[in-house]
């Protein structure tokens, strides 16, 4: 795969003055795009034009193009589009704010979710229902007796439950197929958040009578490998068709009177306004481009690698790694977070990133109350990093660091991270660092980016 990625070859500059090849472990936080969307994007934009509207040949072919894309993401995801709907949209938070606005909600209604979840799949069910966190266990792995008995507990309110196929901070796998199991059983339905899980892993949405079925699964674009602003809702047509759209407006109804409005049918009732074709077109690209690669392939390879890496790791004295780290037990995808010893997490990732080219993320990585809890706060500690926190001081913020790794990443990537990992534990790195209290990133001192020799517009 390293071959179909795009910049991987491009040196970026390090604190010395030189460049260095640049090496991403950050493909958690968006992975960068391969060849095959960008090359499809090209080849598609001088016949774009605006789709179910137009009626010239560009119309009729970006129309075309555009139902084709839903069909190929569908496949990705093993979906029955005779039953299901493919809404493209803008990134997978929006997604879930969309089918949080569309099933039947109130006070009474309860949405099961759990303590390990990015946010984007937690705050749009706190607005719309009754919220039940299922725990997680002290190496952060779900608590699934908890699991059991609040679905036993709240199954007569119950009309989600929503959860993470792969967490986005250690990285654990769901065994989303059994889970679907007990809440069917429970009568209810499941979404999985699949963001994090579909550069990793195969997904089988199964057929809707499988008990295992997943009823509605979430994608981002941007984490796979198609950063060009697209989030994937699929799901049971039903579940949109007796609630008023999110966004009303153009292409999203049938017939309008002055006073009526008689809404599209699906997906067009929820996708407001002129669609991103382009980041659709990009997106079907990239699916149809892992798939044809495998997606067994791309696992087989991670295995390997994140085993190597929690050893290389291991090999650091001070580091402490969240999550299992027992390479022979491993059910996470290459997402591994952890800390050195008394470095701050984000002096740590600014080294790795000013003096090694090394890109990676620290902090909480928009999972607040899961990462409190792999830090074991106490609720005092918790408070008074919140306290401090909102009144403008990020310079203590708690977090860890995060590599996470991507279907091209390579044990040569795993090495230039751990070799920078163990100069900082020595001590054995050049610049001298301060914290910015407004953002918590530390900047070394002094040094100015030579942005403009990367990229700038033609002004
Ligand atoms: N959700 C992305 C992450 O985990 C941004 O970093």
């Amino acid at each position: 795969m390293r071959d179909r990625i795009f910049g991987l070859d491009r040196k970026t500059p390090v604190l010395d003055g030189s460049t260095v090849t640049y090496v991403n472990l950050d493909n958690g936080a968006s992975s960068p795009p391969l060849m095959d969307s960008v090359e499809a994007l090209n080849n598609f934009m001088p016949y774009y034009s605006s789709v179910h509207r137009g009626t010239g040949f560009k119309s009729r072919l970006s129309t075309r193009i555009f139902d084709e894309a839903r069909e190929i993401i569908a496949q990705f995801v093993k979906a029955d589009l005779s039953n299901n709907t493919v809404i493209l949209g803008k990134n997978a938070s929006e997604a879930i704010n969309k089918l949080a606005h569309s099933l039947p909600s109130g006070d009474d209604c309860v949405v099961i979710t759990t303590r390990m979840e990015h946010h984007s799949n937690d705050l749009p069910w706190r607005d719309h229902f009754k919220v039940v966190h299922v725990g997680t266990l002290p190496d952060g792995r779900l608590d699934e007796d908890d699991f059991d008995r609040k679905l036993a507990l709240h199954k007569d309110k119950l009309v989600l439950v929503a959860i993470t196929g792969a967490a986005n901070v250690t990285g654990y796998l769901q065994p989303v197929h059994r889970l679907a199991r007990k809440v069917h059983e429970a009568g209810s339905l499941i979404l999985i958040d699949a963001a994090q899980l579909a550069p990793h892993r195969e997904i089988d949405m199964k057929p809707d009578d499988d008990p295992e079925h997943l009823d509605f699964v979430v994608l981002a674009g941007h984490k796979m490998y198609a950063p060009y602003g697209t989030g994937v809702l699929i799901g049971p047509k039903q579940a949109f068709l007796n609630c008023s759209p999110d966004y009303s407006g153009g292409g999203t109804v049938s017939v309008v009177t002055p006073t009526e409005v008689f809404w599209a049918g699906l997906p067009d009732k929820e996708e407001a306004g002129s669609p991103n074709v382009a980041g659709a077109v990009a997106m079907a690209a990239s699916a149809l481009a892992l798939m044809n690669y495998s997606m067994k392939k791309i696992e087989e390879h991670e295995v390997v690698l994140t085993k190597y890496a929690l050893n290389r790791l291991k090999e650091i004295p001070d580091i402490i790694i969240y999550g299992e780290s027992d390479p022979e037990k491993l059910d996470r995808v290459g997402v591994i977070p952890f800390n050195l010893k008394n470095v701050p997490h984000s002096l740590l990732a600014a080294i790795l990133g000013y003096e090694g080219g090394i890109g990676v993320r620290s902090g909480c990585f928009c999972a607040h109350p899961y990462v409190v809890s792999l830090l074991n706060l106490s609720d005092e500690e918790a408070e008074s990093w919140r306290d401090e926190f909102l009144a403008g001081d990020k310079s203590k913020m708690p977090g860890m660091v995060r590599m996470s790794l991507g279907c091209y990443s390579s044990k040569e990537d795993v090495d230039r991270l751990i070799t920078m990992i163990k100069k900082v534990a020595t001590g054995d790195y050049a610049g001298e660092y301060v914290v910015v209290k407004k953002t918590g990133e530390y900047v070394p001192k002094g040094y100015s980016e030579p942005f403009d020799d990367y990229f700038k517009f033609n002004k």
